[in-house]
Protein backbone atom coordinates (compact mmCIF):
# COMPACT_ATOMS: atom_id res chain seq x y z
CA UNK A 1 0.00 0.00 0.00
CA UNK A 2 1.19 3.58 -0.78
CA UNK A 3 1.87 6.24 2.01
CA UNK A 4 1.73 9.94 1.12
CA UNK A 5 5.56 10.28 1.76
CA UNK A 6 6.30 7.73 -1.09
CA UNK A 7 8.05 8.92 -4.34
CA UNK A 8 5.71 8.90 -7.18
CA UNK A 9 8.68 7.88 -9.75
CA UNK A 10 7.73 5.10 -12.00
CA UNK A 11 3.98 5.29 -11.57
CA UNK A 12 2.36 7.21 -14.23
CA UNK A 13 4.50 8.34 -17.69
CA UNK A 14 4.33 11.80 -16.54
CA UNK A 15 5.97 10.93 -12.91
CA UNK A 16 8.92 9.50 -14.95
CA UNK A 17 9.35 12.74 -16.39
CA UNK A 18 9.23 15.77 -13.76
CA UNK A 19 8.93 19.07 -15.42
CA UNK A 20 8.42 22.32 -13.56
CA UNK A 21 7.14 25.69 -15.46
CA UNK A 22 9.92 27.37 -15.78
CA UNK A 23 9.22 30.45 -18.39
CA UNK A 24 11.24 28.75 -21.21
CA UNK A 25 9.39 25.30 -20.89
CA UNK A 26 5.92 27.37 -22.41
CA UNK A 27 7.58 26.95 -26.17
CA UNK A 28 8.04 23.21 -25.07
CA UNK A 29 4.43 22.99 -24.42
CA UNK A 30 3.10 24.90 -27.40
CA UNK A 31 4.93 22.57 -29.13
CA UNK A 32 3.30 19.91 -28.20
CA UNK A 33 -0.34 21.47 -28.72
CA UNK A 34 0.49 22.35 -32.40
CA UNK A 35 2.05 19.06 -33.10
CA UNK A 36 -1.05 17.04 -31.53
CA UNK A 37 -3.79 15.63 -34.25
CA UNK A 38 -6.36 18.75 -35.07
CA UNK A 39 -9.43 18.80 -32.78
CA UNK A 40 -12.34 17.95 -34.74
CA UNK A 41 -15.01 20.93 -35.03
CA UNK A 42 -17.70 18.69 -33.90
CA UNK A 43 -16.98 16.21 -31.29
CA UNK A 44 -18.32 12.49 -31.45
CA UNK A 45 -20.27 11.85 -28.13
CA UNK A 46 -19.94 8.18 -27.24
CA UNK A 47 -23.14 8.58 -25.68
CA UNK A 48 -25.32 10.72 -26.70
CA UNK A 49 -24.42 9.40 -30.30
CA UNK A 50 -25.46 5.85 -29.36
CA UNK A 51 -28.51 4.17 -31.38
CA UNK A 52 -31.01 3.34 -28.47
CA UNK A 53 -34.66 2.73 -29.15
CA UNK A 54 -36.72 5.96 -28.93
CA UNK A 55 -39.35 5.66 -25.68
CA UNK A 56 -42.69 6.67 -26.84
CA UNK A 57 -43.01 8.04 -22.98
CA UNK A 58 -41.48 10.92 -21.23
CA UNK A 59 -38.62 9.51 -18.81
CA UNK A 60 -37.84 12.67 -17.00
CA UNK A 61 -33.73 12.66 -18.57
CA UNK A 62 -34.80 14.87 -21.36
CA UNK A 63 -33.48 17.77 -22.41
CA UNK A 64 -34.94 21.04 -20.60
CA UNK A 65 -37.12 22.89 -22.98
CA UNK A 66 -36.70 26.31 -22.07
CA UNK A 67 -39.92 28.51 -22.41
CA UNK A 68 -41.60 25.55 -23.09
CA UNK A 69 -45.23 26.07 -22.35
CA UNK A 70 -46.35 25.18 -18.51
CA UNK A 71 -47.75 21.53 -17.61
CA UNK A 72 -51.12 21.52 -17.66
CA UNK A 73 -53.69 18.73 -16.11
CA UNK A 74 -54.70 17.48 -19.01
CA UNK A 75 -50.96 16.94 -20.31
CA UNK A 76 -50.51 14.02 -18.03
CA UNK A 77 -50.96 10.17 -18.63
CA UNK A 78 -49.99 7.14 -16.51
CA UNK A 79 -48.57 5.57 -19.82
CA UNK A 80 -47.08 6.99 -22.70
CA UNK A 81 -47.08 10.86 -21.81
CA UNK A 82 -44.73 13.45 -23.61
CA UNK A 83 -44.94 16.11 -20.46
CA UNK A 84 -41.75 16.85 -18.26
CA UNK A 85 -41.83 14.15 -15.63
CA UNK A 86 -40.16 16.09 -12.84
CA UNK A 87 -42.46 18.34 -12.06
CA UNK A 88 -44.73 16.72 -9.09
CA UNK A 89 -47.55 19.51 -9.88
CA UNK A 90 -50.48 20.11 -11.27
CA UNK A 91 -51.53 16.82 -9.22
CA UNK A 92 -54.13 14.78 -11.47
CA UNK A 93 -54.31 12.00 -9.95
CA UNK A 94 -54.76 12.90 -6.06
CA UNK A 95 -55.66 9.27 -5.15
CA UNK A 96 -51.32 8.42 -5.99
CA UNK A 97 -50.71 11.58 -3.84
CA UNK A 98 -53.05 10.36 -1.35
CA UNK A 99 -51.63 7.14 -1.11
CA UNK A 100 -48.27 8.68 -0.87
CA UNK A 101 -49.15 10.59 2.12
CA UNK A 102 -50.76 8.20 3.80
CA UNK A 103 -47.81 5.18 3.25
CA UNK A 104 -45.52 8.16 5.17
CA UNK A 105 -47.53 9.02 7.89
CA UNK A 106 -47.45 4.35 8.59
CA UNK A 107 -43.96 4.65 8.59
CA UNK A 108 -42.63 1.57 10.70
CA UNK A 109 -38.88 0.22 11.49
CA UNK A 110 -38.50 -3.43 11.89
CA UNK A 111 -36.13 -3.03 14.63
CA UNK A 112 -38.79 -0.97 16.87
CA UNK A 113 -40.51 -4.84 17.00
CA UNK A 114 -39.61 -6.43 20.73
CA UNK A 115 -38.83 -10.23 19.59
CA UNK A 116 -37.50 -11.47 23.17
CA UNK A 117 -41.10 -13.50 23.00
CA UNK A 118 -40.35 -15.06 19.78
CA UNK A 119 -36.37 -15.68 20.50
CA UNK A 120 -37.90 -17.11 24.10
CA UNK A 121 -40.22 -19.67 22.39
CA UNK A 122 -38.15 -20.44 19.08
CA UNK A 123 -35.37 -21.79 21.69
CA UNK A 124 -37.23 -23.66 23.77
CA UNK A 125 -37.80 -27.39 23.34
CA UNK A 126 -41.19 -27.90 23.61
CA UNK A 127 -42.86 -24.47 23.11
CA UNK A 128 -43.69 -25.15 18.87
CA UNK A 129 -44.73 -28.23 17.10
CA UNK A 130 -42.49 -28.90 14.03
CA UNK A 131 -45.46 -28.03 11.43
CA UNK A 132 -45.43 -24.93 13.53
CA UNK A 133 -41.49 -24.39 13.08
CA UNK A 134 -42.37 -25.18 8.63
CA UNK A 135 -44.93 -23.09 8.63
CA UNK A 136 -42.43 -20.10 9.93
CA UNK A 137 -39.43 -21.22 7.97
CA UNK A 138 -40.95 -21.63 4.68
CA UNK A 139 -42.99 -18.45 4.72
CA UNK A 140 -39.87 -16.77 5.66
CA UNK A 141 -37.80 -18.63 2.75
CA UNK A 142 -40.97 -17.10 0.85
CA UNK A 143 -40.90 -13.54 1.60
CA UNK A 144 -37.42 -12.85 2.07
CA UNK A 145 -36.76 -13.04 -1.33
CA UNK A 146 -40.12 -12.57 -2.89
CA UNK A 147 -40.27 -8.42 -1.33
CA UNK A 148 -36.39 -8.48 -3.34
CA UNK A 149 -38.21 -9.50 -6.44
CA UNK A 150 -41.06 -6.60 -5.98
CA UNK A 151 -38.51 -3.99 -5.73
CA UNK A 152 -36.49 -5.42 -8.53
CA UNK A 153 -39.68 -5.14 -10.30
CA UNK A 154 -40.53 -1.98 -9.75
CA UNK A 155 -36.97 0.17 -10.23
CA UNK A 156 -35.83 -1.82 -12.94
CA UNK A 157 -39.05 -3.18 -14.64
CA UNK A 158 -41.99 -0.85 -14.14
CA UNK A 159 -40.53 2.72 -12.62
CA UNK A 160 -39.43 3.82 -16.25
CA UNK A 161 -42.60 2.85 -18.05
CA UNK A 162 -45.43 4.52 -16.06
CA UNK A 163 -44.79 8.44 -16.96
CA UNK A 164 -46.93 10.09 -13.91
CA UNK A 165 -44.86 12.08 -11.20
CA UNK A 166 -47.48 11.57 -8.79
CA UNK A 167 -47.27 8.22 -9.24
CA UNK A 168 -43.34 7.73 -9.28
CA UNK A 169 -43.76 9.07 -5.98
CA UNK A 170 -45.28 6.51 -4.45
CA UNK A 171 -43.51 3.93 -6.21
CA UNK A 172 -40.60 5.52 -4.32
CA UNK A 173 -41.98 5.22 -1.41
CA UNK A 174 -43.37 1.48 -2.39
CA UNK A 175 -39.46 0.49 -3.44
CA UNK A 176 -38.47 1.81 -0.12
CA UNK A 177 -40.99 -0.26 2.02
CA UNK A 178 -40.25 -3.08 0.05
CA UNK A 179 -36.71 -2.86 1.19
CA UNK A 180 -38.01 -2.48 4.92
CA UNK A 181 -39.91 -5.48 4.56
CA UNK A 182 -36.59 -7.38 3.24
CA UNK A 183 -35.52 -6.22 5.98
CA UNK A 184 -37.98 -7.32 8.24
CA UNK A 185 -37.46 -10.84 7.37
CA UNK A 186 -33.58 -10.47 7.66
CA UNK A 187 -34.28 -9.25 11.16
CA UNK A 188 -36.58 -11.92 12.23
CA UNK A 189 -34.07 -15.03 10.89
CA UNK A 190 -31.33 -13.05 12.41
CA UNK A 191 -32.96 -12.98 15.90
CA UNK A 192 -34.43 -16.25 16.29
CA UNK A 193 -30.45 -17.19 15.03
CA UNK A 194 -32.25 -19.18 12.00
CA UNK A 195 -30.00 -20.73 9.22
CA UNK A 196 -29.93 -17.40 7.36
CA UNK A 197 -28.31 -19.32 3.98
CA UNK A 198 -30.75 -21.99 4.01
CA UNK A 199 -33.73 -19.28 4.59
CA UNK A 200 -32.53 -17.57 1.71
CA UNK A 201 -32.07 -20.16 -0.65
CA UNK A 202 -35.67 -22.08 -0.36
CA UNK A 203 -36.20 -20.42 -3.39
CA UNK A 204 -34.00 -21.73 -5.34
CA UNK A 205 -34.14 -25.34 -3.04
CA UNK A 206 -37.95 -25.88 -2.34
CA UNK A 207 -39.83 -26.66 -4.98
CA UNK A 208 -42.92 -24.77 -3.05
CA UNK A 209 -41.31 -21.55 -2.53
CA UNK A 210 -39.16 -21.65 -5.92
CA UNK A 211 -42.91 -22.06 -7.91
CA UNK A 212 -44.21 -18.75 -6.93
CA UNK A 213 -41.26 -16.80 -7.96
CA UNK A 214 -40.59 -18.83 -11.09
CA UNK A 215 -44.24 -17.97 -12.36
CA UNK A 216 -43.38 -14.02 -11.66
CA UNK A 217 -40.18 -13.28 -13.48
CA UNK A 218 -41.06 -13.86 -16.83
CA UNK A 219 -44.04 -10.71 -16.63
CA UNK A 220 -40.71 -8.28 -14.85
CA UNK A 221 -37.98 -9.72 -17.19
CA UNK A 222 -40.20 -8.74 -20.14
CA UNK A 223 -39.98 -5.26 -18.94
CA UNK A 224 -36.58 -5.28 -17.67
CA UNK A 225 -35.43 -5.74 -21.45
CA UNK A 226 -33.49 -2.63 -22.24
CA UNK A 227 -34.75 -2.75 -25.87
CA UNK A 228 -38.23 -2.64 -24.27
CA UNK A 229 -40.20 0.68 -24.97
CA UNK A 230 -44.05 1.21 -24.77
CA UNK A 231 -46.24 3.15 -27.70
CA UNK A 232 -47.85 0.11 -29.14
CA UNK A 233 -50.43 -2.12 -28.45
CA UNK A 234 -48.45 -5.00 -27.93
CA UNK A 235 -45.97 -3.41 -25.70
CA UNK A 236 -48.23 -1.80 -23.53
CA UNK A 237 -50.53 -4.85 -23.04
CA UNK A 238 -46.88 -6.44 -22.23
CA UNK A 239 -46.77 -3.39 -19.10
CA UNK A 240 -50.80 -4.22 -18.22
CA UNK A 241 -49.56 -7.69 -17.75
CA UNK A 242 -46.90 -7.50 -15.68
CA UNK A 243 -48.80 -4.73 -13.31
CA UNK A 244 -51.75 -7.04 -13.47
CA UNK A 245 -48.84 -10.30 -12.53
CA UNK A 246 -47.04 -8.35 -9.60
CA UNK A 247 -49.80 -5.89 -7.55
CA UNK A 248 -52.85 -8.41 -8.37
CA UNK A 249 -51.38 -11.52 -8.63
CA UNK A 250 -48.03 -11.63 -6.68
CA UNK A 251 -48.93 -9.08 -3.89
CA UNK A 252 -52.67 -9.77 -3.82
CA UNK A 253 -52.95 -13.43 -4.12
CA UNK A 254 -49.85 -15.41 -3.57
CA UNK A 255 -48.70 -13.45 0.01
CA UNK A 256 -52.29 -14.07 1.37
CA UNK A 257 -52.03 -17.99 3.14
CA UNK A 258 -48.65 -17.21 4.06
CA UNK A 259 -50.11 -13.69 5.97
CA UNK A 260 -52.97 -15.68 7.23
CA UNK A 261 -50.66 -18.49 8.53
CA UNK A 262 -48.32 -16.07 10.86
CA UNK A 263 -50.67 -13.94 11.75
CA UNK A 264 -53.26 -17.02 12.96
CA UNK A 265 -50.29 -18.13 15.02
CA UNK A 266 -49.81 -14.20 16.42
CA UNK A 267 -53.16 -14.58 17.69
CA UNK A 268 -52.78 -17.76 19.78
CA UNK A 269 -50.20 -16.22 21.15
CA UNK A 270 -47.59 -17.77 19.52
CA UNK A 271 -44.50 -15.54 17.87
CA UNK A 272 -46.01 -12.71 18.20
CA UNK A 273 -43.28 -9.95 17.48
CA UNK A 274 -43.13 -12.02 14.41
CA UNK A 275 -46.91 -11.78 13.65
CA UNK A 276 -46.46 -8.23 13.97
CA UNK A 277 -43.86 -7.55 11.82
CA UNK A 278 -46.50 -9.51 9.22
CA UNK A 279 -49.22 -7.61 10.54
CA UNK A 280 -47.27 -3.89 9.67
CA UNK A 281 -45.99 -5.42 6.31
CA UNK A 282 -49.94 -6.56 5.37
CA UNK A 283 -51.16 -3.29 5.62
CA UNK A 284 -48.40 -1.97 3.30
CA UNK A 285 -48.79 -4.74 1.01
CA UNK A 286 -52.79 -4.01 0.66
CA UNK A 287 -51.65 -0.39 -0.12
CA UNK A 288 -49.25 -1.57 -2.78
CA UNK A 289 -52.36 -3.61 -4.31
CA UNK A 290 -54.82 -0.59 -3.95
CA UNK A 291 -51.96 1.66 -5.63
CA UNK A 292 -51.71 -0.63 -8.51
CA UNK A 293 -55.23 -1.90 -8.93
CA UNK A 294 -55.91 2.05 -9.57
CA UNK A 295 -53.01 2.14 -11.68
CA UNK A 296 -54.17 -0.83 -13.84
CA UNK A 297 -57.63 0.89 -14.09
CA UNK A 298 -56.63 4.11 -15.09
CA UNK A 299 -54.52 3.21 -18.10
CA UNK A 300 -57.44 0.73 -18.86
CA UNK A 301 -59.51 3.84 -19.01
CA UNK A 302 -57.39 5.99 -20.85
CA UNK A 303 -56.12 3.24 -23.21
CA UNK A 304 -59.67 1.00 -23.52
CA UNK A 305 -58.15 -0.71 -26.89
CA UNK A 306 -56.00 -2.88 -24.70
CA UNK A 307 -58.62 -4.13 -22.72
CA UNK A 308 -59.93 -6.72 -25.37
CA UNK A 309 -61.88 -10.08 -25.19
CA UNK A 310 -59.08 -11.91 -25.64
CA UNK A 311 -57.10 -10.20 -23.57
CA UNK A 312 -59.45 -10.37 -20.74
CA UNK A 313 -59.39 -13.67 -20.97
CA UNK A 314 -56.12 -13.77 -20.84
CA UNK A 315 -55.67 -12.24 -17.68
CA UNK A 316 -58.51 -14.70 -15.99
CA UNK A 317 -56.46 -17.73 -17.01
CA UNK A 318 -53.51 -16.29 -14.99
CA UNK A 319 -55.73 -15.50 -12.30
CA UNK A 320 -56.87 -18.98 -11.96
CA UNK A 321 -53.84 -20.59 -12.68
CA UNK A 322 -52.23 -18.26 -9.92
CA UNK A 323 -54.99 -19.45 -7.63
CA UNK A 324 -53.92 -23.32 -8.00
CA UNK A 325 -50.17 -22.19 -7.52
CA UNK A 326 -50.97 -20.46 -4.11
CA UNK A 327 -53.39 -23.56 -2.87
CA UNK A 328 -50.14 -25.73 -3.68
CA UNK A 329 -48.29 -23.64 -1.77
CA UNK A 330 -50.96 -23.76 1.16
CA UNK A 331 -50.55 -27.87 1.24
CA UNK A 332 -46.88 -27.23 1.17
CA UNK A 333 -46.74 -25.45 4.21
CA UNK A 334 -49.21 -27.40 5.70
CA UNK A 335 -49.35 -30.91 4.71
CA UNK A 336 -51.88 -31.53 8.48
CA UNK A 337 -54.23 -29.13 10.07
CA UNK A 338 -52.78 -26.82 12.49
CA UNK A 339 -53.40 -24.24 14.52
CA UNK A 340 -57.20 -24.45 13.69
CA UNK A 341 -56.51 -24.18 9.85
CA UNK A 342 -55.94 -26.59 7.14
CA UNK A 343 -55.33 -26.63 3.72
CA UNK A 344 -58.82 -26.81 2.26
CA UNK A 345 -59.92 -23.52 4.29
CA UNK A 346 -57.08 -22.25 2.01
CA UNK A 347 -58.64 -23.14 -1.23
CA UNK A 348 -61.87 -21.58 -0.53
CA UNK A 349 -60.60 -18.36 1.16
CA UNK A 350 -57.93 -18.15 -2.30
CA UNK A 351 -61.04 -18.13 -4.31
CA UNK A 352 -63.18 -15.61 -2.35
CA UNK A 353 -60.01 -13.35 -2.55
CA UNK A 354 -59.53 -14.57 -6.08
CA UNK A 355 -63.24 -13.20 -6.86
CA UNK A 356 -62.35 -9.86 -5.44
CA UNK A 357 -59.34 -9.40 -7.61
CA UNK A 358 -61.63 -9.93 -10.32
CA UNK A 359 -64.10 -7.76 -9.42
CA UNK A 360 -61.24 -4.99 -8.68
CA UNK A 361 -59.85 -5.24 -11.88
CA UNK A 362 -63.21 -5.77 -14.31
CA UNK A 363 -63.25 -8.85 -14.64
CA UNK A 364 -66.53 -11.65 -14.08
CA UNK A 365 -65.47 -13.81 -10.61
CA UNK A 366 -64.48 -17.05 -11.37
CA UNK A 367 -65.68 -19.22 -8.10
CA UNK A 368 -69.30 -19.00 -7.59
CA UNK A 369 -70.58 -18.56 -4.11
CA UNK A 370 -66.63 -18.81 -2.11
CA UNK A 371 -66.86 -18.02 1.03
CA UNK A 372 -64.28 -15.75 3.71
CA UNK A 373 -63.27 -18.36 6.01
CA UNK A 374 -61.19 -16.44 8.26
CA UNK A 375 -63.40 -12.83 8.49
CA UNK A 376 -60.11 -11.35 11.01
CA UNK A 377 -58.19 -10.85 8.23
CA UNK A 378 -60.68 -8.16 6.46
CA UNK A 379 -61.00 -6.57 9.87
CA UNK A 380 -57.09 -6.28 10.21
CA UNK A 381 -57.25 -4.83 7.08
CA UNK A 382 -60.05 -2.20 7.61
CA UNK A 383 -58.59 0.89 6.39
CA UNK A 384 -60.63 2.79 9.27
CA UNK A 385 -58.81 0.88 12.23
CA UNK A 386 -55.51 1.05 10.34
CA UNK A 387 -55.44 4.77 10.43
CA UNK A 388 -56.45 4.12 14.81
CA UNK A 389 -53.60 1.80 14.68
CA UNK A 390 -50.98 3.89 14.04
CA UNK A 391 -52.14 6.58 15.07
CA UNK A 392 -50.62 7.02 18.27
CA UNK A 393 -47.33 5.81 17.37
CA UNK A 394 -46.77 7.65 14.61
CA UNK A 395 -46.93 10.67 16.88
CA UNK A 396 -44.88 9.38 18.93
CA UNK A 397 -42.41 8.27 16.22
CA UNK A 398 -42.27 12.02 14.85
CA UNK A 399 -41.33 13.24 18.04
CA UNK A 400 -38.36 10.75 18.12
CA UNK A 401 -39.60 9.05 21.25
CA UNK A 402 -38.69 5.11 21.72
CA UNK A 403 -41.55 2.73 21.23
CA UNK A 404 -43.36 0.44 24.20
CA UNK A 405 -44.58 -2.38 23.34
CA UNK A 406 -45.59 -3.97 26.76
FE1 LIG B 1 -43.38 -6.08 0.42
FE1 LIG C 1 -45.42 -4.79 -1.86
Amino acid sequence: MLNWEDPLTGLTPQAAKPKTLAAADFSDLLADVTAAEPVPTVAAHPILDRKEPVQQGATGLEHIEIGAKRIQVDDKKIINCRADLNQLVPFKYRWAWQKYLDACANHWMPQEINMNADIALWKSADGLTEDERMIIKRNLGFFSTADSLVANNLVLAVYRHITNPECRQYLLRQAFEEALHTHAYQYVVESLGMDEGEVFNMYRELPAVARKAEWALPFTRSLGDPTFVTGTPEADQRLLRDLIAFYVIFEGIFFYVGFTQILSMGRRNKMTGTAEQFQYILRDESMHMNFGIDVINQIKIENPHLWGAEFQQEITTLITDAVDIEIQYAHDTMPRGVLGLNAPMFEEYLKFIANRRCNQIGLSEQYVGAQNPFPWMSEILDLKKEKNFFETRVTEYQTGGALSWD
